[in-house]
């Protein structure tokens, strides 16, 4: 099997990960597609030394154009500051490559929506990453919501939780200044995890009330001093949702500043028959109520069963690389017409709604209001 190139454009944390997905491609049982890392692009000299370890790795990089004028390149997956995905993304995709671009898809709503006509316009295949809802937690909360077994909606309840900026010593970085990470802040960060599986579902809110805080105004600049840290660091989006003909109350949550959660990423969906809960917090763990002659919340330990069958045992635990192989397979089966009926990558038109949300969001927390989508 010809494998499929894939070249990483930003080599930080994000990058990495992708050399770590890619390096254990074999142990995907009967994939289809095989692939692997080719060429990397960072700017600094000490990220893309870090790249030295992966054999496959034919080309470094400190400029993109030159990663993108590369044979040995047929995918890209791109993991910069924000401010910088419309200007790359735009050219991977005139350099007539694949892209798998990192959320929020854009700086801005004007941003996402340039990059979803030029995704249109060139033809070319593209999603945006989020790896959460391909855990075995979040796909059976998403066939539960799905399959219609749960009543009369009464609320969801999603979201993405972070805790480290607690900490006012925690340095500033590119993701705490509009500049770099956008005006929406913490939605642009964590907001693409916590609309996936909701907008999946095809529950777009109608309207939206928006609580954003900012908690921490400065942070130690790592030189000695401080730097501004403009950003919104917590979001609760309160929206409606039309579901099944009823409106129903679908809270949206993304925190840096959530108290003892170092990465929490959880959905609720409650109805008057039956409900699902899944979270992060307890990886394996699946809840489920039921409402008979007396009302049950049931535990059911999950095991190891991702959407694409690996070589791990099934009653082995998944985590953060695992959701993110996962997800690098959904994109490359999608890519070759063979994802079937699983769960796929977010696309561009999701991307795009969720920056709707969170301008929307914006608007509402600035006028105090509630803003209709
Ligand atoms: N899917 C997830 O779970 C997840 C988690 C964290 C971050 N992200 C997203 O990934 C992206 C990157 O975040 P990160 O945490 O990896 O950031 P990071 O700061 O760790 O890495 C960004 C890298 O981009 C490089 N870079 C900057 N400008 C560049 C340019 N012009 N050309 C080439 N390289 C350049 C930097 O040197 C740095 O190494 C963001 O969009 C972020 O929102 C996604």
């Amino acid at each position: 099997m010809k494998p499929i190139k894939i070249g990483v454009i930003g080599g930080g944390l994000m990058g990495r990960e992708v050399a770590s997905a890619l390096g254990r491609w074999f142990v995907l049982e009967n994939f289809p597609v095989a692939a692997e890392l080719t060429a990397v692009c960072d700017l600094a000299e000490k990220q893309r030394d870090w790249f030295r370890r992966v054999p496959t790795v034919k080309l470094l990089t400190a400029d993109h154009l030159e990663l993108l004028a590369s044979p040995e390149v047929d995918v890209v997956y791109v993991a910069v500051p924000h401010q910088l995905h419309e200007p790359i993304y735009l050219d991977v995709l005139q350099a007539g490559k694949d892209l798998l671009a990192e959320k929020p898809f854009g700086i801005d709503l004007k941003a996402a929506r340039a990059i979803a006509s030029a995704a249109k316009a060139t033809g070319r295949f593209v999603r945006c990453s989020s790896e959460f809802p391909f855990l075995p937690g979040a796909q059976r909360a998403y066939q539960l919501a799905r399959g219609g077994q749960l009543g009369k909606l009464l609320e969801v309840h999603s979201g993405f939780h972070h805790s480290s900026d607690l900490d006012p010593t925690k340095p500033a970085n590119w993701k705490r200044q509009v500049k770099t990470c956008g005006e929406i802040g913490v939605m642009g960060d964590l907001g693409m995890h916590a609309v996936h599986v909701p907008f999946r579902l095809g529950w777009k809110p109608r309207q939206v009330y928006a609580q954003l805080q900012k908690i921490y105004h400065e942070r130690p600049d790592g030189r000695g001093g401080m730097a501004t840290c403009d950003t919104w660091d917590n979001a609760m989006l309160h929206t409606e949702v039309e579901i099944d003909g009823a409106e129903v109350p679908v809270r949206f949550e993304m925190k840096r500043l959530a108290p003892g959660e170092t990465n929490t990423w959880f959905l609720e969906v409650l109805g008057t028959e039956g409900g699902v809960k899944y979270s992060t917090k307890e990886p394996k763990t699946l809840w489920t109520f039921h409402r008979g002659k007396e009302q049950t919340w049931q535990r059911t330990d999950l095991g190891f069963n991702g959407p694409f069958p690996t070589i791990t045992g099934g009653i082995f635990e998944p985590g953060f690389p695992d959701c993110f192989l996962q997800m690098w397979a959904a994109y490359l089966a999608e890519r070759a017409g063979l994802l079937g009926d699983r769960f796929g990558c977010v696309t561009p038109e999701e991307a795009v709604g969720s920056h709707e949300l969170f301008a929307a969001a914006l608007a509402s927390n600035l006028e105090k209001k509630v803003v209709a989508l």
